[in-house]
C-alpha cells in the first residue's frame, strides 16, 4: 500500500501512478466487491442506491449514465426504476465483466445497458447526451483530477438534467464522528478480510474518507464545474452523503 495515494490532502502524486493504483485495487477486488459492500454497510447500500435514483426526479426514466459504476447497483436500481437506457461506465474491466454477469444473470433487459471501459476524466460521449447521471462511492477515487470528471459530468449532461452523487462522508458532530473512525479502522477491516480476504483495502477506504471533502466543500465544487443550486442529504448519521442537483435549462 503506497499511503500517498490514500490521503486525499497529500498534493505531492503521480497522477497516472495514482490511478493505476486504484484501477488495479478494484480489478482485484471485483469478485468480492458485492459482497464486501452489503456487509459494510449493514445491508444499507442498497436502500441508498435507491434513493440515488429517486433524486433524479422525472429524469430517472430517461437515458442514465452511472459513472464509475464498479459492478453497476445504481445502474441496476436505475434499470429497476424505469430507465429507458443505461450507460455502465468505469475504468475498471473486472468491474464490468462482474457487472456484466450480474446483468446477465438476473435477467435484465441487455439490449438497453451498455458496458463502457475509460476513465471519468474524459467521458467518451456528446455534449447534452444524458437525461440523469448517478455516481456511488467513487469521487473518493477520483479526487486528484474531481475537477475535471464534474465539468465532464457537465458536458454530458442535458440541459435541465439531473445527477445524484452517493459518497462516504463523515458525521458533523464530534462524538459521532470518532465513532465513526473507531468503526472504519476496527469493524471495516474485519469484516473486510471475512468477505474479501486480506486483500481488502480498508486502509485506503479509511484513509480516503477521512480526507474526503465536506459537503459543503463537495458544494462549492459542484458550483464550480456549473451546477449553481447543488444540495445534499445526509444518512447513518451523517456517514453517508448524497449530492444532487441539475444543469440549467
Ligand atoms: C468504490 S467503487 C464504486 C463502484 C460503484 N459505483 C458502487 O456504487 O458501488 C469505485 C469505482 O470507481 C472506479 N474508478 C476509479 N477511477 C476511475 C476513473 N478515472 N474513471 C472511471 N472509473 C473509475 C473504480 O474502478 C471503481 O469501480
Amino acid at each position: 500500500m503506497q499511503p500517498k495515494f490514500a490521503n486525499l490532502k497529500e498534493s505531492d502524486v503521480d497522477i497516472r501512478q495514482r490511478q493505476q493504483y486504484v484501477t488495479e485495487l478494484f480489478d482485484n477486488l471485483a469478485p468480492n466487491y458485492d459482497r464486501f459492500n452489503r456487509w459494510v454497510s449493514f445491508f444499507r447500500d442498497e436502500a441508498w442506491r435507491r434513493k440515488t435514483i429517486e433524486l433524479l426526479d422525472d429524469q430517472k426514466t430517461g437515458r442514465v449514465l452511472d459513472l464509475a459504476a464498479g459492478t453497476g447497483d445504481l445502474a441496476r436500481s436505475a434499470v429497476q426504476a424505469g430507465a429507458r437506457q443505461v450507460h455502465v461506465f468505469d475504468i475498471a474491466f473486472n468491474m464490468l465483466i462482474q457487472a456484466k454477469a450480474k446483468f446477465s444473470a438476473e435477467n435484465h433487459q441487455v439490449s438497453k445497458i451498455n458496458f463502457e471501459l475509460g476513465s471519468a476524466a474524459r467521458l467518451p460521449f456528446k455534449d447534452n447526451s444524458f437525461d440523469g447521471i448517478v455516481s456511488g462511492f467513487a469521487m473518493r477515487n477520483v479526487f486528484h483530477f474531481l475537477d475535471d470528471v464534474l465539468s465532464e459530468m457537465h458536458r454530458v449532461l442535458k440541459p435541465g438534467g439531473r445527477f445524484a452523487i452517493l459518497e462516504l462522508s463523515q458525521p458533523k458532530n464530534s462524538i459521532l464522528r470518532a465513532g465513526f473512525r473507531v468503526h472504519m479502522k476496527t469493524v471495516m477491516p474485519l469484516i473486510g478480510k471475512l468477505t474479501a480476504g486480506k486483500s481488502t483495502p480498508f486502509q485506503y477506504l479509511c484513509e480516503t474518507t477521512m480526507t474526503f471533502l465536506s459537503p459543503e466543500e463537495f458544494k462549492q465544487r459542484l458550483e464550480n464545474a456549473g451546477f449553481p443550486a447543488a444540495n445534499w442529504q445526509k444518512f447513518l448519521f451523517g456517514g453517508i452523503a448524497i449530492h444532487f442537483g441539475k444543469k440549467q435549462p
